[in-house]
């Protein structure tokens, strides 16, 4: 019997400010630990779940009920650990049972971990890869913290409740779609939820470096390192590049310290995706990261590489699976990537939230170009500062995440927002924000075009340096004579990518001339798409509609049944569609 029951047992049922305790304490970018290189122990596996879908285990604080078996229970309870159901984590609850697979609520994951005590003066974090959409954390009954957004990755402070023996570790996770949310409740993808990456426990010397980059100066002739500590003391970091014979200092002052180190590198690229070991120590802590070393920029309506012009042969990919749903594999995103290249691809635009870690470390040493975005999707609550400090956490989780990866060159910031003021300061914050924390990459979104001028124009442009178009002439307009006439009209003065265009097409569907839904008509769509994409000079990318067919719940006519079919291969991943070598020729011969 808690306390909390011992005066009111039935105090739970009336009580609607029952989450309020656990707004406060949230992970955020500023509690991130990077884990590049460090040794995690792995929590993945076997956890007991159980769904919540009235968040019974926050009113009833299931968090706080002891181990007494069922045969001794003083009163009746509604929950008991082993009576969970055992899943794997990572997963996505909607994938595991028929019944489980619209589930939009509150689930509730446990499991025991034995601990020996380390050193005295470790400290313990807890890391999640992430979950989907809010998660809370709670370890033997205390509650560590909590984090919202569904596809960026979180660290909780474990050392002070971690006792020798058995532990019990609780995870909280909960897929509402809400008006506040990151993104809004109105989505093209499905709304996979759960604990569906890594969660692993990270043991960290009393003072640690919580993130540590290095990057090519714009002029590439030195590397730029930076380095956060957990704590703002100061001293001397050391940092070396073996390869390159670097072994140089640099100042911490409060925690925070940068130097610039002269230094000639064999650029990376995607014809030759040079990485170097970077190991940055300070304080008793080591940070041991392979980094490639490349400068991306504007010029003009060009993008350069290197200072050499590139068009970007891109693809879209969402992170959906079959199987796993939301869960990426390692052997999931090296198939993405080996039929992006079959494509022809060098660039990939991985929408429309952050991908998994392994996605641009793979991207690495692939040499493949990524577009990585965050979900400030279609309507968002953009008057809500709490929806804009979600929204600016996710792109700043996203970014000290990915910031050591060269692969990645653009930071999306959105796709298809309507143009009102409000949505014009809430992205055009979130761009300055992706500036301000790394003005090495570029920044991007989906934007909408001009439709009383028709032309490319949206007024987000002035704070992006490349536009983001998404544009489905020949799809959801009928003809591409509206195409002809935007990329006519238009003169944007920087670089455009064609960030989505496609046509849907179920497979082995056939059929001659404009037959929507069959794999001819796709085929010709990105014949007659790509002729006038590739006439016309400020275009200097395309991002096709996308690789594999995905779930979505709003797509249900017979030719979709809760798919989007635009795929260039079928959603079992291996079915080609006859624009697939449509579009592989057009890159070819690009
Ligand atoms: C939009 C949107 C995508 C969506 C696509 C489509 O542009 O950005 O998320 O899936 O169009 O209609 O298929």
């Amino acid at each position: 019997m808690t306390a909390h029951e011992a005066d009111d047992p039935f105090a739970h049922l009336h009580d609607e400010d029952y989450a309020r305790p656990f707004s406060r304490r949230l992970a955020t970018a500023e509690t991130l630990v990077a884990l590049s290189g460090r040794k995690a122990h792995s929590l993945d596996g076997e956890w007991h779940m159980t769904l919540d879908l009235f968040d019974e285990g926050l009113r009833q604080r299931w968090y706080e009920l002891d181990e007494t078996p069922p045969s001794q229970w003083a009163t009746p309870r509604d929950y008991e650990i082993e009576a969970g159901e055992c899943v794997h984590v990572p997963s996505c609850w909607n994938v595991l049972k028929p019944e489980w697979f619209h589930f939009e609520g509150a689930a509730w994951y446990t499991r025991w971990l034995n601990w020996e005590p380390g050193e005295a003066a470790e400290r313990v974090f807890l890391s999640f890869g992430a979950a989907n959409y809010a998660a809370l954390v709670f370890l033997n009954g205390a509650y560590l913290g909590g984090h919202q957004g569904g596809s960026t990755p979180f660290c909780v402070e474990a050392s002070a409740h971690l006792k020798p023996g058995r532990n019990r570790l609780q995870v909280y996770v909960e897929n509402r779609r809400r008006h506040d949310r990151v993104p809004m409740h109105h989505i093209d993808w499905f709304n996979y939820g759960g604990l569906y990456r890594e969660v692993a426990l990270l043991r960290l010397p009393q003072v640690f470096i919580r993130n540590a980059s290095a990057s090519l100066t714009p002029d590439g002739a030195a590397v730029h390192f930076r380095l956060s500590a957990s704590e703002p003391v100061s001293g001397m970091a050391e940092l070396e590049i073996a390869e390159l014979d670097l072994r140089a200092s640099m100042r911490v002052e409060s925690g925070k310290g940068e130097v610039t180190v002269p230094v000639s590198v064999t650029r990376w690229s995607p014809a030759e995706p040079k990485l170097y070991e970077v190991r940055v120590a300070f304080a008793g802590d080591i940070v041991i990261e392979r980094i490639g070393f490349r400068t991306i920029e504007t010029r003009g309506t060009e993008i350069l590489l290197n200072g050499e012009p590139i068009w970007l042969k891109g693809i879209c990919v969402h992170e959906d699976d079959l199987e796993h749903g939301k869960v990426s594999t390692e052997a999931d995103i090296r198939r993405r990537f080996r039929h992006a290249k079959e494509l022809g691809c060098n660039f990939l635009r991985l929408a429309h939230y952050p991908h998994h870690e392994l996605a641009a470390r793979i991207a690495d040493e692939e040499g493949l170009l990524l577009w990585a975005e965050i979900p400030v999707y279609w309507a968002i609550d953009f008057s809500n500062p709490a929806t804009l400090a979600d929204a600016r956490n996710q792109l700043c989780e996203l970014i000290l995440r990915d910031m050591n990866r060269a692969s990645v060159i653009i930071w999306g910031v959105g796709n298809e927002n309507a143009d009102t003021d409000a949505r014009l300061a809430f992205m055009g914050d979130l761009a300055a924000t992706a500036k301000r924390l790394d003005p090495s990459r570029l920044t991007s979104a989906a934007c909408l075009i001009n439709r009383e001028h028709f032309t490319i124009e949206d007024r987000l442009a002035d704070h992006l340096d490349i536009i983001g178009l998404n544009e489905y002439f020949g799809w959801y307009e009928a003809d591409f004579s509206g195409l002809d006439r935007l990329l006519a009209n238009s003169n944007p003065g920087k670089p455009v990518i064609v960030s989505e265009t496609g046509a849907d097409a179920v497979t082995g569907n056939r059929g001659a001339g404009r037959v929507l839904f069959t794999e001819d008509w796709q085929a010709e769509f990105y014949r007659e798409q790509f002729r006038r994409i590739l006439a016309t000079p400020y275009i200097a990318g395309l991002a096709a509609w996308l690789l594999y067919d995905f779930r979505t719940e709003r797509r249900q006519t017979g030719f979709q049944r809760g798919y989007n079919r635009k795929g260039l291969i079928g959603s079992d991943k291996t079915t080609k569609k006859l624009a697939f070598e449509v579009l592989t020729d057009c890159y070819r011969d690009k």
